[in-house]
């Protein structure tokens, strides 16, 4: 279905909702946005049923290489290895003796030795030693190795899962978002900039203020908001939305007229960046702008539940949204740019850096101005506007798997 994008993004007509029927438009509760029972549910329903990002690949590119991931909302904390057969494993971070943590943070091994009473394993988790052995009782060594996760790569990305028999596999749960995105340059790309918070929102309201484009013109006119709004599309509104079962993507255009300041021209000149405007268009890049949008400027892809891969002209960002408790979320947004060629290029892209971390710090700020709102209890219910689409379809479709609806009720069209 293709719309005519100035009436998208002038009009009065509600275009998203029109192109998405089946979606509710009335007023959403406030409850999953504020209650620790209702965080219980999504924990049973959600996080420990589903294919969740545990990190990049080439975190560990070598054999033995480790890192570990924490992941609060289901108390655990896991082991991502990579072992000497080069295959990249997961187990829980939880010694089979007594149930230590036997890892912390990143590195390379060959084994693991717990430092309480030294039992070791290697790196695909089998126990190679415990320690004064003779003083145990009937044990069977080899079924005591390390409890593996189920473990899954996707162009570069690990995903776990926490279900002995998850009931997706890990492409069933990415669905059409993975051949959108298959041929997308992930691979040429490395970290280039990493921002991290623990912040005093819900993990589910933190997410929204980076899937929508409503709050730009005011939460960020001293930063980002002229490469996005102006007269064409004032209010930030995105150019086209695709909604699916449980995830979805929305693409942002950029204002044709945004006069660029002589910094961020030399900037884009020498290398990719968040603002190419009409030079960043001259680019051919595999998997992005799915809908082939007027004015381009980046996907926000949303990869159900609890993180967005938003991709772009030769660069992605990544913002993953863990929960701690239900108005406690730790976030952390980590930057891919392409190996900078020469010092303009990093210039380019160190430009781009400072502007989305002034920008995310708007976001912060907001956010947790708005949970400390709904936390007085004023506020029983919520209105999204249609270009607030996206907000309305994460609150569905995590409402419809707490509400036992696997696969709910399909919204796209
Ligand atoms: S708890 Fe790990 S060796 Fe005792
Ligand atoms: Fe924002």
């Amino acid at each position: 279905m293709s719309f005519d994008t100035d009436k998208r993004l002038f009009g009065e007509a509600r275009l998203n909702h029109e192109q998405f029927p089946h979606l509710p438009t009335g007023p959403v509760s406030t409850v999953p946005y504020t209650s620790e029972d209702y965080l219980a549910r999504e924990r049973d329903a959600i996080f420990k049923r589903m294919w969740l990002l545990a990190g990049r690949t080439e975190k560990i590119p070598k054999k033995g290489d480790f890192f570990v991931k924490v992941i609060e909302v289901l108390n655990t904390s896991i082991i991502v290895v990579r072992g000497q057969d080069d295959r990249v494993r997961a187990f829980y971070n939880v010694c089979r003796h007594r149930g230590t943590n036997i890892a912390t943070g990143s590195g390379n091994c060959k084994f693991f030795t717990c430092n309480f009473h030294g039992w070791v394993y290697d790196t695909a988790g089998r126990n190679r030693h415990i320690a004064d052995e003779s003083q145990f009782f009937d044990l069977d060594k080899s079924k005591l190795n390390l409890h593996e996760v189920n473990c899954d790569i996707w162009n570069g990305f690990i995903f776990v899962n926490f279900d002995e028999d998850p009931r997706e596999t890990l492409l069933e749960q990415l669905a059409e978002l993975a051949p959108q995105l298959n041929d997308f340059p992930f691979e040429e790309m490395q970290v280039a900039g990493h921002w991290g918070a623990t912040l005093t929102a819900n993990w589910k309201l933190f997410l929204d203020a980076f899937q929508e484009g409503y709050h730009v013109a005011t939460v960020h006119s001293g930063t980002i908001n002229e490469y996005y709004t102006g007269e064409r599309n004032p209010y930030c509104r995105p150019s086209s939305v695709r909604l699916y079962d449980r995830n979805r993507g929305l693409t942002i255009p950029f204002n044709p007229k945004f006069q660029i300041h002589a910094s961020e021209a030399f900037a884009i000149k020498t290398g990719v960046s968040l603002s190419q405007g009409e030079e960043g268009l001259k680019k051919e890049v595999p998997g992005i702008n799915p809908e082939g949008d007027e004015y381009y400027s980046f996907d926000i892809n949303a990869i159900f539940p609890n993180w967005l891969l938003d991709t772009s002209i030769g660069f992605f960002f990544i913002h993953e949204f863990w929960p701690i408790d239900a108005t406690t979320t730790r976030w952390e947004a980590t930057m891919y740019f392409p190996p900078p060629v020469n010092a303009g290029a990093l210039i380019s892209q160190n430009q781009s850096i400072a502007l989305l971390r002034d920008a995310f710090r708007e976001d912060i700020a907001t956010s947790e101005g708005s949970q400390a709102g709904l936390m007085s209890g004023s506020l029983k219910e919520i209105n999204f506007a249609d270009s607030e689409i996206t907000c309305r379809h994460l609150y569905e479709a995590v409402d419809q798997m707490v509400n036992g609806n696997w696969h709910g009720t399909r919204v796209s069209s």
